[in-house]
């Protein structure tokens, strides 16, 4: 059932044998240039992100319940969470910049980590990676951020993505942090400045770790591949800005059903709740609360950005 799951799992279960839960994607629920956590309430300053999950999701979100009323893409129903991440974008034929098919969207939590101490609290809002960062010597070591070919071993360009298509996928990661204060929803890495093995620092407990991985179509896209410089980039720059965010909206009860994942011996822990199986998917159909507001358009909202940079100078 979980063939894909169950192989991941499989090189990391040397190393760990505490089970993991994962919620799919299959699309996104809109591209759009907000972002509530680092621009909350603007629709002209962010440039273009790829979300996924609730669609309760506006530049105005802040809380766990507005996503909880919202409707989820997610196969898990239980999962009302919003994740999103700059958009990836390639050159068509016409030379304009269009979003890069998406194959798969995984949320993955707790793959190979340590019991959790905590749920993931309601109202959390996360970051993980850094927008203006554009050099490999600069990343984030815990964001554990790489580009590559599934399955295969092609070296990345200067611009930090590989330099030859894929033959199936090409593929992203991004860590999140997984020490949190409850009372003040703050985060952190785990370090080895905190103790050993790994800790989470003073007055933080662990919870699940949430990892991305976004498998990316080329096929259709770029059909002749390319050799080189890949012939892409992400709205905020090279692969090296690569970054995404998150607000929790997993049901309460969901949320400490998690924290089991994280004790059990066991390689694929299903989170099933109160909405459903963990496979059930939702019957209703995610749609963009403010169409009016805001673009999904890349030249679009380069050109808004353009605006607001000269005009915001008051
Ligand atoms: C993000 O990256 C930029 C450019 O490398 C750097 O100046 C800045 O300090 C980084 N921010 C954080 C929070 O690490």
């Amino acid at each position: 059932m979980f063939c894909g799951s169950v192989l991941i799992a499989g090189t990391l279960l040397a190393r760990s044998a505490l089970a993991y839960t994962q919620v799919n994607f299959n699309q996104p629920i809109f591209y759009k240039n907000i972002d509530p956590l680092v621009f909350p309430g603007s629709y002209t300053t962010s440039h273009l992100h790829t979300f996924f999950g609730s669609d309760g999701v506006t530049a105005h979100t802040t809380t766990s319940s507005e996503l909880q009323a919202g409707c989820t893409n997610g196969e898990n129903p239980n999962d009302l969470s919003v994740y999103w991440v700059p958009t990836l974008l390639y050159k068509d034929a016409e030379g304009v910049f269009k979003p890069v098919p998406l194959s798969r969207f995984s949320a993955y939590y707790n793959l190979g980590q340590d019991p959790a101490e905590v749920p993931i609290p309601q109202n959390l809002m996360m970051l993980a990676g850094n927008a203006s960062n554009q050099a490999s010597g600069t990343l984030d070591p815990s964001a554990g951020i790489q580009w590559f070919c599934e399955g295969q071993d092609v070296p990345v360009g200067t611009n930090g993505f590989p330099t030859s298509t894929c033959n199936t996928h090409l593929q992203t990661l991004l860590l999140f942090p997984s020490c949190v204060n409850d009372q003040t929803l703050k985060t952190a890495y785990k370090s080895a400045g905190y103790g050993t093995p790994n800790r989470c620092p003073e007055g933080m407990k662990s919870m699940s770790q949430l990892r991305f991985s976004i498998r990316y179509d080329l096929r259709k896209a770029l059909p002749a591949g390319w050799t080189g410089e890949a012939p892409l980039k992400l709205a905020c720059g090279n692969a090296y800005c690569s970054h995404g965010d998150f607000i929790n909206g997993w049901t309460e009860e969901s949320a400490m059903t998690m924290v089991d994942t994280t004790r059990e011996k066991r390689v694929f822990y299903p989170i099933d709740g109160t909405f459903g199986g963990y496979k059930d998917r939702p019957t209703c159909k995610p749609a963009d609360k403010e169409p009016e507001l805001g673009t999904s358009d890349y030249d679009e909202s380069v050109k808004t950005l353009g605006k607001r940079a000269w005009g915001s100078r008051v």
